[in-house]
């Protein structure tokens, strides 16, 4: 499966991606985690070392490049890449989960990282999976993927959502565009959720409740003050990661 995670900015989107990928390849299946944010923290989460060392994404396009029509039998033309074939140069490896990193640069003047973007299409909609095979796509705060229709590949969004008035209006906003963008299964997910009040609100204001809710955790806050991959800081909250990704298997088969 191909699950993209969107919400407010600082809502929690890169923590959960960390913890939902550690879950996965705890339940044996492979893990490929995308770092979509032109400010990469995703390597800090899962305590990946030697981040400079990746080749970005943005990259590989003339690897996926669609040569179509061109000298038959080349092992270029018209590839779709599996996650196995993927060069090793574009990823870092953790305790079995895997990352890459987009490496969109935006420029000084605000201006677009459209090639980029088309890079990540490309990938997303192009990689091979086999069931036992799953890509996380970690995004920058914004709905700027899902306005490009760069995401449109992904089996799944999770938009994450703090009990906070502006949070959930954000969470709404995202839905609409990700519906429109045609994203064929969409969740909200709750962070910093304290208790049934704050969980009340988020069913209110979303009209559905969330698939999970995230505690605050004071461990995972220490964690990543202190520099720690925060996939190991909070059974607590590993558990609720668990059962995001209960919840996710059994909503992807449907
Ligand atoms: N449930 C939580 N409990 C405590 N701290 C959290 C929790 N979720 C996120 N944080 C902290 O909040 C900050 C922003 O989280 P992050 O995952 O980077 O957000 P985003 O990716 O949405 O911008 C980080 O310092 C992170 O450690
Ligand atoms: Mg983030």
């Amino acid at each position: 499966m191909k699950i993209a995670i969107s919400g407010k900015g600082g809502v929690g989107k890169t923590t959960i991606m960390g913890l939902l990928a550690r879950q996965t390849q705890k339940s044996g299946r492979e893990v490929l985690v995308i770092d979509a944010d032109p400010s990469p923290h995703m390597a800090q989460a899962l305590g990946v070392e030697n981040i400079g060392d990746i080749t970005p994404i943005a990259e590989m396009k003339k690897m996926l490049t669609d040569r179509s029509g061109k000298v038959e039998g080349s092992p270029f033309y018209n590839i779709n890449p599996k996650v196995d074939d993927l060069p090793a140069q574009y990823m870092l490896e953790k305790d079995g989960v895997k990352l890459m990193v987009l490496g969109a640069i935006q420029t000084a003047e605000g201006g677009c990282a459209c090639p980029e973007n088309t890079v990540l299409k490309r990938l997303l909609t192009r990689l091979l999976l086999n069931p036992t095979q799953t890509v996380l796509l970690d995004m920058e705060a914004g709905v700027e993927h899902l306005g490009r229709g760069t995401i449109a590949g992904v089996d799944g969004l999770l938009i994450v959502v703090i009990p906070a008035m502006s949070s959930v209006r954000t969470g709404l906003k995202i839905r609409k565009l990700a519906r429109e963008s045609g994203i064929p299964r969409i969740y909200f997910v709750g962070n910093l959720v304290a208790d049934e009040e704050d969980e009340l609100f988020l069913a209110d204001g979303l009209g559905e409740r969330p698939l999970v809710c995230f505690p605050d955790s004071n461990r995972i806050r220490k964690a990543e003050r202190a520099g720690m991959p925060i996939t190991e800081a909070d059974e607590a909250m590993n558990g609720v990661a668990a059962q995001l990704l209960a919840g996710l298997t059994e909503l992807m088969q449907k």
